[in-house]
C-alpha cells in the first residue's frame, strides 16, 4: 500500500518557527516529527511514499537525502553510526515529493497525490500527530483489508476538547469499530453526542479524488478532507477505527512540549538532566 504525506500547510500555529522552517520539520527531542511519520509508514508496510510540499519545505527533501560533507565528518569524528537508524529509513523508504502550488486545503494536498497512487486504497498520515506502538496506519490497513472500504483513526477525546478535532457519528459494526454516518469539523459541544475525534490518520480508496474533485472550497477557500470524506459516506463504507496506542499532538504547542519531555524521560543519556530541570522548575512554581 502507498501512503501521501500532505506537508504543505503554513504552520500558522507555530509562528515565527514556521516562516522559512517546515513545520513537520519541528524535532521532538531530536527528531524531526516527520521522520516519525515516514517510519511509522514504513513500520505499516507503506514503503512508497509521496511527500505533498510547498514553498519553504526545502528542508523536508534535504533531511532524506545524503549530506555527504557531513558523512564524511562523521566518519573522521569517530561517530559514523550518528545517523545509521535514518540511513535504514532512507533505504527502506522510496520518498517521492509533488509540490501543492497554494496552500489550498488539506483536501487540495491529496489531490495532487491522485496520479501517484493510482486506483488502490492508500494511507495519508499528518505529521500534527505522531504515532507508536502500535503504528497507526498499521492498524487501518488491517481494518482495511478485513472489512473492506475506508478506514479513519478515531481516539475518545474529553467533552471539553470535541471543538478541536473533526468528530465522528456512526454505529458500531465490531467492539472499536464503527460505520460512519457523518463527521462534524471543529463542533461546539451541544452539536455532537460523539467524542470520538479523528486523529490524522486516513487508508481511503481512490474513489476520494472523484469526491474531492466536486468538493467545493469551504472556509477560507480550501477545499477540506472532511468534507470529501462526507461525500465518500454516500457512496461507501467508511469505518472509524478506534486507535487505541499512544498517540503525541505535536500540532498543538502544550501537546508538543509534553510529547518532547515524555520521550525524552525514555531516554537514559536524558532522563536524569532533565529530572534536575523539572525539580527546579517545580520549586520555582
Ligand atoms: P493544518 O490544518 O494543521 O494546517 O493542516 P497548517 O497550515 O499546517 O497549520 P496551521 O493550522 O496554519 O497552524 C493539516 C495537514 O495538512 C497539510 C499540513 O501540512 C498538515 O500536515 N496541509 C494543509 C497541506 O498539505 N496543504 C494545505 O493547503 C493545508
Amino acid at each position: 500500500m502507498k501512503a501521501v504525506i500532505p506537508a504543505a500547510g503554513l504552520g500558522t500555529r507555530f509562528l515565527p518557527y514556521t516562516k522559512a522552517q517546515p513545520k513537520e520539520m519541528i524535532p521532538l527531542v531530536d527528531k524531526p516529527a516527520i521522520q516519525f511519520v515516514v517510519e511509522e509508514a514504513v513500520a505499516s508496510g507503506m514503503r512508497e511514499i509521496l511527500i505533498v510540499t510547498g514553498r519553504t519545505k526545502r528542508a523536508i527533501e534535504d533531511h532524506f537525502d545524503t549530506n555527504v560533507e557531513l558523512d564524511n565528518h562523521l566518519e573522521k569524528s569517530g561517530r559514523p553510526t550518528a545517523l545509521e537508524d535514518l540511513k535504514a529509513l532512507m533505504s527502506a523508504a522510496r520518498i517521492m515529493y509533488v509540490r501543492q502550488p497554494s496552500p489550498l486545503g488539506l483536501g487540495d494536498a491529496v489531490l495532487r497525490a491522485a496520479p501517484f497512487v493510482g486506483d488502490e486504497a492508500f494511507g495519508v498520515l499528518l505529521g500534527d500527530d505522531i504515532t507508536v506502538d502500535p503504528p497507526c496506519s498499521a492498524v487501518l490497513k488491517a481494518a482495511h483489508e478485513r472489512l473492506g472500504g475506508s478506514a479513519i483513526a478515531l481516539q475518545q477525546v474529553p467533552r471539553d476538547q470535541i471543538g478541536r478535532y473533526g468528530m465522528a457519528v456512526g454505529k458500531e459494526v465490531e467492539p472499536g469499530v464503527i460505520r460512519l454516518e457523518d463527521m462534524i469539523e471543529k463542533p461546539t459541544p451541544a452539536q455532537v453526542r460523539s467524542t470520538l475525534a479523528t486523529i490524522g490518520r486516513y487508508v481511503l480508496t481512490p474513489e476520494i479524488f472523484a469526491r474531492l474533485r466536486a468538493t467545493e472550497p469551504g472556509k477560507g477557500g480550501e477545499i477540506q478532507l472532511t468534507d470529501g470524506i462526507r461525500s465518500l459516506i454516500k457512496k461507501e463504507d467508511v469505518y472509524g477505527v478506534l486507535y487505541r496506542g499512544r498517540r503525541f499532538d505535536v500540532g498543538d504547542k502544550v501537546g508538543w512540549l509534553g510529547a518532547n519531555l515524555e520521550l525524552a524521560m525514555e531516554r537514559e543519556d536524558l532522563r536524569d538532566g532533565l529530572k534536575e530541570v523539572l525539580d527546579r522548575i517545580r520549586k520555582k512554581a
